[in-house]
């Protein structure tokens, strides 16, 4: 979809569709809802509309009117925001995915959006409604003979002629790359096992870097031996399909110091659960247990496109998680890269395994802060459900940072407990560390054994089981991959990017006035 920004008054741009959000003011002399546009000619194209009750503009409620009276555009949507005393950027962001979600089955290939009058920060409401109007335009009905691929061409985000352009320029851009980076993350989870292997992963890795302009390198079993990742190996061996470790790397523009950012993605095209076999019930939905891996590939798009001023390594590590002759057994006992021994309880914990390795490579290449994503463990979806996702850090600046970064970009995550305490569920009796911590406490388990091969490096751990796929369709959203991560992940990378020294910051103090 691409985007454009005008400036003009809303009643004489010509369009398919003319998009206008409006509000339930909710006060006892003005019951009906109000535009959140200044412009009488809309206000006079809508009134009769408005004042029948029929339309309460509670949220995601549409009215669509057909020739409208007095204004260029051949049909004027209305969209409802709902309270108005409760109106933010997200809000905002989602009535334009509502608008995106009625064009689309109608067929209308252009929309227009009026930029909504509110007192919030206008970059911020740009930015909500570029990243949610991209995100509504995907459907995951690829593989679909009968698919109508009905997406919207454009969309024009109209602002009033006096506006600052710049500010709303800013936000819209970013909220575009955002909600594009993230399409990308959803159409891979959405593949299946047999079309989306390791290499498959791998190529498709290689190919977005250098549209993008990023260094990748895709590696093979070799490497993994080479590197010594007995973890890693351990998972991948029992599969025909060979392994993918993907590295990649952002370097800004006339280098960096300070801070390398890695970034590790569990990348498992396929997790059966090898020998410790999971039941057939349900097993199709583990072709998404990549989705931590496609999460880190939409946040380096992202990256490349907003230029932070922060080096930042991306490592995935792919393989299929399968039962064979070939395959580690319950009771084994693997040696990690990191030197580290571990005894295999139960080969479905193959994702700790494989990003066990992972984050020691990543620390080896370089990074002095690390996050993962994963879809880790069932633990996690049960604590939380699917509206949350967990994370856990060992480090509370780094969580703030990212916790601020998820806030804006508007997604749940829940920060789970990571006591010390938990370590001791994991002692083995022959190795360093077993791979389950048993019955309970699973997520904060799993997140446990991770902390032993990350040591001291500050580190943000994301489990996203519960929340990488969307059962229920929303006005605003498809259902299916969600593509959670990615904006957050791309703010927690933006929030060490080395500040750009603002005029008043080198301006020399003035002395204070005393009297
Ligand atoms: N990929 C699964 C976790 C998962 C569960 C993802 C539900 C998405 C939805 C992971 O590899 C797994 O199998 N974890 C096990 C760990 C257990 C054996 C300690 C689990 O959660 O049951
Ligand atoms: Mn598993
Ligand atoms: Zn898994």
């Amino acid at each position: 979809m691409h985007t454009e920004l005008i400036e003009s008054v809303s009643a004489s741009h010509a369009s398919e569709l003319l998009v206008v959000f409006a509000a339930d003011h909710g006060s006892a002399d003005h019951p009906e809802p109000r535009l959140l546009s200044d412009e009488v000619a809309l206000e006079q194209t809508t009134e009769f509309a408005l004042a029948n009750g029929e339309f309460k503009a509670e949220a995601n409620e549409i009215l669509l009117l057909h020739a409208p009276q007095g204004i260029s555009a051949m049909r004027l949507l209305l969209v409802g925001v709902g309270k108005r005393s409760k109106l933010t950027p997200h809000v905002l962001g989602q009535a334009a995915g509502v608008a995106v979600r009625t064009a689309k089955p109608r067929s209308l290939r252009s929309l227009s959006i009026v930029f909504p009058s509110t007192e919030l920060e206008t970059t911020d409401v740009a930015r909500a409604i570029g990243y949610a109007a991209q995100l509504a335009d995907y459907d995951a009905d690829t593989y679909r003979s009968d698919r109508k691929d009905r997406s919207v061409q454009k969309l024009t985000l109209v602002i009033p002629p006096l506006m600052d352009r710049t500010a709303v320029e800013a936000g819209f851009r970013e909220g575009n790359i955002l909600g594009e980076s993230q399409n990308f993350t959803r159409s891979l989870v959405n593949e299946p096992g047999n079309r989306l292997t390791p290499t498959m992963l791998g190529q498709r890795a290689a190919a977005m870097c250098h549209e993008n302009r990023l260094s990748c390198l895709v590696y093979g079993a070799d490497k993994l031996h080479e590197l010594k990742m007995g973890a890693f190996w351990s998972v991948a061996k029992g599969s025909d399909e060979p392994p993918a470790l993907i590295v990649m790397r952002y370097e800004p523009e006339g280098g960096a110091q300070g801070p390398v950012v890695g970034l590790v993605g569990k990348g498992i095209t396929f997790d059966s659960g090898g020998l410790s076999l999971k039941t057939a019930e349900g097993m199709e939905m583990m072709k998404y247990d990549m989705a931590g891996a496609a999460a880190m590939l939409g946040a380096m798009r992202a990256i490349a496109h907003l230029k932070p001023k922060v080096r930042v390594i991306g490592i995935l590590c792919a393989a299929e998680n399968m039962p064979s002759g070939k395959a580690q057994k319950p009771g084994d006992v693997q040696i990690s890269m990191s030197g580290k021994s571990i005894e295999v309880m139960n080969t479905d914990a193959e994702g700790r395994l494989v990003l066990a390795d992972g984050v020691v490579y990543a620390k080896q290449l370089g990074a002095t802060h690390l996050i993962d994503a994963a879809t880790l463990t069932g633990a996690c979806v049960v604590a939380l459900g699917k509206i949350r996702a967990g994370g856990f850090s060992n480090d509370e600046e780094s969580w703030t940072r990212f916790a601020n970064a998820a806030e804006r970009a508007g997604e749940k995550f829940w920060r789970l407990p990571l006591d010390d305490e938990y370590r001791t569920l994991l002692k083995s009796e022959i190795a360093d560390i077993k791979n389950t911590g048993g019955r309970y406490g699973g997520a904060s388990t799993a997140a446990m054994f991770l902390k032993e091969f990350v040591g001291d490096t500050p580190w943000v751990h994301l489990d996203i089981a519960g929340c990488a796929w969307v059962e229920d369709q929303r006005a605003y959203l498809a259902k299916g991959p969600s593509g959670i991560g990615v904006p957050s992940i791309t703010g927690w990378v933006q929030s060490f990017a080395a500040a750009e020294p603002t005029p008043e910051a080198v301006e020399p103090e003035r002395p204070r006035e005393s009297w």
